[in-house]
C-alpha cells in the first residue's frame, strides 16, 4: 500500500522530527556562538575537522597551538569539528575565573569518558556537596602532614630503580620510562592501599596501565568522535558503554575488577581492625579508621580504587621522564643539582622542601610539560569571563571581558598559558629552572593553582588531590637518581619529544613512548 501511494506516515514523521531537531540545534548554536563570533582566530576550511587535527595530532605538542597563541593572543576562537566554534583560553584572569566558577563543568565528552573509566561515585565524577564531602574524607591522607608517612615507600621505590639501573649499566642506552612507571605505581599502591602492585593483581595493573595509554593515543577518528561526543545526549553514552567492542569491553572489565579488588582491600582492613590490630598508614586504612564516625562508607571508598591508581601513576612517571630528559639536555644544570643533592645530608621532607635547585627544577618541568596540557569545559549557564589583558576583536573593538552562553565549549590552554612570553619572559619556551630562583618566574595575575602559579595540577575545587604526594615523590626519586647516576643524551636521533593527545607523553622518533638515555654510575 505504502509503495503504491509512495507515502509512509512514519517515515514522514521521522523526517519532520529530524528537520525540526536539526533546525532547533542549529538555532541554539547560532545563538550560543553569536557572543564569540567577533573574536579572532585561525581560518579553517575544513567543516568536519575544523582545526582539531592540528591541535590534537601535532607531531610535537603545541606545534600549531603555541603559534596561534602568539598570533591571536591569549583568547581566540578555534574551529572545532562540524563547524563548531570553541573558545581557546590561556589568559590568566580568564583561567582563574573558569577554574573556580560553578558555571563551568567538565565538557560532556570528558565527563562521559571519566564515567566510562571510573565509578560514577568517585571524586572526579561528582560535584557540589558530595564532592566536598569526599575531598574532606581524603584530604588528611594527602595533606602536608599526611604525605610524610609515605616517604619510606617512596624511598624503597627509588632504591628499586637504582638496582634496575645498576643492572643495565653495560647497555648503550636505557629507556627510563618503564622504570619510572614501575616506581610510580609502587608508590601509589603503598600510599593508597598499603600493598604492592603484585598484591593488587597483575591483571588489574595491566588494564590500568593500558587505560592510561589509551588517553595518550589519538587519530583522525577519535578527533571526530571527540567533536561529536560533546553533543550526544547522556543516554547515547550510557547505551554506548554497553557495546561489545574490544576497547569498551576492557574498560568494563577494568571497572568491575577494580571494584572487586577495592572491596577485598576494604574487607581485609576491617577484619584486621576487628582483630584489634592498629590501622596501617595508608589512605584506605586511615579513612576506614576515621570512618567509625561515618565519614565514608565501605562502598564509597572501594569506588576510588581505580581512580587513585590511574590518576597517580603515569602522571608522575611521565613528568619525571621529561625531567630526566631535560637534565640530559642540560648537563651543567644536572651537575649543579647533583652538588645540591650531595651536600644536603640526611633527607627529610623539610630538607627536600629547602633545596632550591631541586624545587625550581620540579616547577620548571611541570611548567614545560604539564601532563594534562589542555582541559575542556562547558558553560552550564550564561556568564561573563573577565580577562587580565584586553583583546582586539575582528571588528576593531577592544574588550576586557567575554560573554559566553550556556553550552559554549571552552578549551583551557594549560601548556600554552605556562609558556606565555608576556607572563614568563622572552625565554618562556626554554628550560630555565633559575627563573624560579631569581624571582623572574611570573609577572601578572595569579591563577590560583596550588603550586608556583602553575596549572599543571589544575586548581579550584577539583584541583589534583594528589599534588603534594606527586611533588614529594618527584623530590625523593629525582634526588635518589641524580645523586647516584649521570644521565646523557644517546648518540643519534633517538631523542624523545612530547607528543600529546589527551595527556603528554615522551615519545621516541619511532612513535613509541620512551626516553632513552646513557646512564653511568657516579657513586
Ligand atoms: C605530576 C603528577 C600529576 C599531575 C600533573 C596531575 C594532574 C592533575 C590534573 C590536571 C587534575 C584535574 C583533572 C580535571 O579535573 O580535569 C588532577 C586531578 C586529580 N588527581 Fe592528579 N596529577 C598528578 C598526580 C596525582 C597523584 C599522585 C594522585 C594520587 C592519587 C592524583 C590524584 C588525582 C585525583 C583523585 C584527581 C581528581 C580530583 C577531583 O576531581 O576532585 N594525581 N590531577
Ligand atoms: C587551521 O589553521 C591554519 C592556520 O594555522 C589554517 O591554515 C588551516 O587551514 C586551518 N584548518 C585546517 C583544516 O587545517
Ligand atoms: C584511629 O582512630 C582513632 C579515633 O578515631 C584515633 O584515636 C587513633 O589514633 C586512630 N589510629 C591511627 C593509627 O590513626
Ligand atoms: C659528594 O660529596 C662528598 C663530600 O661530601 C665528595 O667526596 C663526593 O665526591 C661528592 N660526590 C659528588 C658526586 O659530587
Ligand atoms: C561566577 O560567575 C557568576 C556569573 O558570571 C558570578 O556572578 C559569580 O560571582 C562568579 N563566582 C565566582 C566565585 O567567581
Ligand atoms: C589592539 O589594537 C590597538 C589599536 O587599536 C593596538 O595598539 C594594539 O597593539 C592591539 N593589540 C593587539 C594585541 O593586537
Amino acid at each position: 500500500m505504502d509503495h503504491i501511494l509512495g507515502y509512509n506516515p512514519l517515515k514522514s514523521a521521522a523526517a519532520l522530527i529530524a528537520v525540526i531537531s536539526a533546525f532547533l540545534w542549529l538555532r541554539a548554536r547560532v545563538r550560543r556562538e553569536r557572543t564569540i563570533r567577533h573574536i579572532a582566530g585561525p581560518p579553517s576550511p575544513s567543516w568536519a575537522f575544523g582545526n582539531m587535527s592540528q591541535l590534537t595530532l601535532a607531531e610535537q605538542y603545541g606545534d600549531s597551538e603555541f603559534h596561534w597563541q602568539r598570533t591571536y593572543g591569549p583568547v581566540y576562537r578555534l574551529k572545532g569539528c562540524f563547524g563548531e566554534d570553541h573558545l581557546m583560553v590561556s589568559d590568566p584572569g580568564a583561567l582563574n575565573f573558569i577554574v573556580n566558577n560553578k558555571s563551568f563543568h567538565h565538557s560532556p565528552m570528558f565527563a562521559n569518558f571519566m564515567k566510562l573509566l571510573y565509578d560514577k561515585r568517585s571524586i572526579i565524577n561528582v560535584r557540589g556537596d558530595y564532592h566536598r564531602r569526599l575531598r574532606t574524607a581524603f584530604n588528611p591522607g594527602f595533606s602536608a602532614g599526611g604525605i610524610r608517612r609515605y616517604i619510606p615507600a617512596i624511598n624503597k621505590a627509588g632504591e628499586e630503580i637504582t638496582q634496575a639501573l645498576d643492572l643495565s649499566l653495560s647497555l648503550q642506552s636505557v629507556d627510563v620510562c618503564p622504570l619510572l612507571s614501575t616506581a610510580s605505581i609502587c608508590v601509589i599502591t603503598q600510599a593508597a592501599f598499603g600493598c604492592t602492585p603484585e598484591e593488587l593483581g597483575a591483571e588489574f595493573v595491566e588494564i590500568a596501565t593500558r587505560m592510561a595509554e589509551m588517553a595518550g593515543h589519538e587519530d583522525k577518528g577519535s578527533v571526530l568522535w571527540a567533536g561529536l561526543g560533546n553533543r550526544l545526549p547522556g543516554w547515547v553514552w550510557d547505551t554506548m558503554a554497553l557495546l561489545p567492542t574490544a576497547g569498551l569491553a576492557e574498560l568494563r572489565k577494568g571497572k568491575i575488577l577494580a571494584k572487586q579488588i577495592g572491596r577485598e582491600i576494604v574487607q581485609g582492613k576491617l577484619s584486621a581492625a576487628r582483630q584489634g590490630l592498629e590501622p596501617d598508614d595508608d589512605i584506605f586504612s586511615q579513612i576506614l579508621n576515621a570512618s567509625s564516625g561515618g565519614v565514608l562508607s565501605e562502598e564509597e571508598l572501594a569506588a576510588h580504587t581505580s581512580l587513585l591508581v590511574i590518576a597517580g601513576h603515569e602522571t608522575s612517571a611521565n613528568t619525571m621522564a621529561f625531567g630526566l630528559l631535560e637534565l640530559a639536555r642540560n648537563p651543567e644544570f644536572q651537575d649543579s643539582l647533583r652538588r645540591e643533592i650531595n651536600s644536603s645530608g640526611e633527607k627529610t621532607e623539610a630538607v627536600y622542601n629547602s633545596m632550591p635547585l631541586l624545587n625550581a627544577f620540579i616547577k620548571e618541568i611541570l611548567r614545560l610539560f604539564p601532563i594534562v596540557p589542555l582541559e575542556e569545559r562547558i558553560a552550564i549557564a550564561d556568564t561573563v569571563i573577565p580577562l587580565t589583558d584586553s583583546i582586539n576583536t575582528s571588528t576593531g573593538d577592544r574588550i576586557s571581558e567575554i560573554p559566553v552562553r550556556k553550552g559554549q565549549i571552552i578549551k583551557l590552554g594549560i601548556a600554552a598559558y605556562q609558556r606565555m612570553e608576556s607572563l614568563w619572559g622572552a625565554d618562556a619556551g626554554d628550560f630555565n629552572p633559575y627563573r624560579w630562583i631569581q624571582g623572574k618566574n611570573y609577572q601578572k595575575d595569579a591563577v590560583g593553582g596550588p603550586y608556583g602559579n602553575l596549572l599543571a595540577f589544575f586548581g579550584g575545587p577539583h584541583v589534583c588531590l594528589g599534588w603534594r604526594l606527586a611533588v614529594l615523590e618527584m623530590q625523593v626519586i629525582i634526588s635518589e637518581l641524580v645523586g647516584k647516576f649521570s644521565f646523557k643524551l644517546p648518540e643519534g636521533d633517538n631523542v624523545a619529544r612530547m607528543r600529546g593527545a589527551n595527556v603528554l607523553q615522551p615519545t621516541l622518533p619511532s612513535g613509541e613512548k620512551g626516553v632513552r638515555l646513557r646512564v653511568a654510575r657516579i657513586i
